[in-house]
């Protein structure tokens, strides 16, 4: 793969907010998921971890009902850990972590012809509830896939 086939995919990636119902095969959520496992972390490893996939009906009303996640058929959730542990600089690691691992996921779902949308606007305590997360996990982040439906 060269350059102009990576920067295809990062060309291709557009927020979709439209999606088809039809779920997506096991082969591709795998890919998803271990894309999300090559993410760098911040010293003192990885403080992230992905819940999902869900069908984003699942969590659509702790994302204030935005119609694309009550659409997409996948959805996954990184959530950080160590919440507490700050960079030198006075981040919290775990925003980085969970970031870097949405990213590589997001074209990953891209490169296999997936549409694409992160999610920032929830209520990460209705999230918490709604798919059962531990209290020690920060719901940062949320990814949407599906095939598109936008033309
Ligand atoms: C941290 C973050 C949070 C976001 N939250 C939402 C969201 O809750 N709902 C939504 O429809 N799009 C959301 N987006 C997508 C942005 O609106 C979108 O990426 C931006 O407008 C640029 O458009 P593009 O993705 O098509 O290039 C979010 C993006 C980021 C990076």
């Amino acid at each position: 793969m060269g350059v102009r086939d990576i920067f295809q995919i990062m060309q291709a990636r557009r927020s979709c907010r439209q999606f088809k119902p039809d779920p997506r095969p096991e082969f591709e959520m795998v890919m998803v998921r271990l894309a999300g496992e090559t993410a760098p972390y911040a010293s003192g490893g990885p403080r992230r971890e992905v819940i999902g996939p869900i069908p984003g009906k699942t969590i659509a009303s702790a994302c204030y009902d935005q119609r694309c996640v009550h659409q997409a058929p996948c959805a996954w959730i990184m959530c950080g850990k160590d919440r507490h542990t700050m960079l030198r600089s006075g981040h919290a690691k775990y925003i980085f972590d969970c970031a870097a691992t949405c990213m590589l996921m997001d074209l990953m779902a891209v490169s296999l012809g997936m549409g694409t949308c992160w999610i920032g606007h929830f209520d990460p305590d209705m999230v918490r509830k709604a798919c059962s997360i531990d209290d020690d996990l920060v719901p940062t982040i949320i990814l949407l896939a599906g095939v598109r439906n936008d033309g």
